[in-house]
């Protein structure tokens, strides 16, 4: 029996590590072809690469900061170019930088914005060029877009905030050509920008329900719903997967 993706081509930016990782590997175990995106960790993105491979399916690495709009121009262009097509986004890369609010410089502000919401534009600009009917933008978004329970992440807060309003208004703008917009909102998730072992973990931990972190095979079957025939008539809708962080 065919897998529900089977057919399809994915791109996931920032898969090289994470939930990203998570996410193309899961998506290309539902029959995915999928291209992944890197800014720095070349190898790491290779063994991505590699590991779907293994498992029978077909992948590619391409370097491509989400900051420079040339390079997503490019990477999604080279996507459907050598994978034939493109169906869904995954828009995971993101920066998320925690500072006390009075040493947050411009620069900081201004990447911020460039990584986690103007990169979220062009992609999603790009890649609709190529979706048809049936096609798929899923954002990775963050709880603290709705809930901010620490200090220092107010920057971080305020992308997040801007991508579920995006996909709000994104979703109207593609729906008419059969496109869906989703955002997904993970609570505290075990990776290298949130390590479960982490400074702030024992904090985060606590104020999840479930009293754990989340992993990204849990973030990525989300994602893989939303990006499967099931979900034909989700759209607009920012989901929380948090494990009652926001309950
Ligand atoms: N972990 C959490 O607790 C959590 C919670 C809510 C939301 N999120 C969101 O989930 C997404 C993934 O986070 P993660 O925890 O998996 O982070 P991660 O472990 O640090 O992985 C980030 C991934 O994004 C890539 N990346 C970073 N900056 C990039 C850029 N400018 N251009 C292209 N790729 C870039 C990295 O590649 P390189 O290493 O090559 O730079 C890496 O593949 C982010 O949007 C984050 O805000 C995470």
């Amino acid at each position: 029996m065919a897998n529900s993706l089977t057919g399809k081509v994915a791109l996931v930016t920032g898969g090289s590590c994470g939930i990203g990782a998570a996410i193309a590997k899961r998506l290309a175990r539902d029959g995915a072809a999928v291209a992944i995106t890197y800014a720095s960790a070349r190898q790491k993105a290779e063994e991505v690469v590699g590991a779907i491979e293994a498992g029978g399916g077909r992948a590619i690495a391409l370097r491509a900061d989400s900051a420079d709009p040339d390079a997503v121009k490019s990477a999604i262009a080279e996507t459907a170019q050598t994978l034939g097509r493109l169906d869904v986004l995954v828009n995971n890369a993101g920066s998320a930088v925690v500072k006390p609010f009075d040493e947050f410089s411009l620069a900081y502000f201004d990447r911020m914005v460039a990584v986690n919401v103007r990169g979220v534009f062009i992609a999603t600009q790009e890649a609709a060029r190529h979706m048809g009917e049936g096609g798929r933008v899923i954002m990775i978004g963050s709880v603290n877009a709705d809930r901010m329970p620490f200090v220092g992440g107010s920057l971080y807060a305020m992308t997040k905030a801007a991508v579920a309003g995006l996909t709000r208004g994104l979703a109207r703008d593609l729906g008419p050509r059969g496109i869906t917009v989703n955002n997904v909102q993970p609570g505290p998730t075990d990776t290298d920008m949130n390590p479960a072992g982490g400074p702030f973990a024992s904090v985060l931990k606590g104020l999840t329900a479930l009293d754990r972190y989340g992993q990204g095979d849990e973030i990525a079957g989300l994602v893989a719903y939303l990006a499967g025939p099931e979900a034909g008539f989700v759209t607009g809708v920012s989901l929380t997967i948090d494990g009652g962080f926001s309950a």
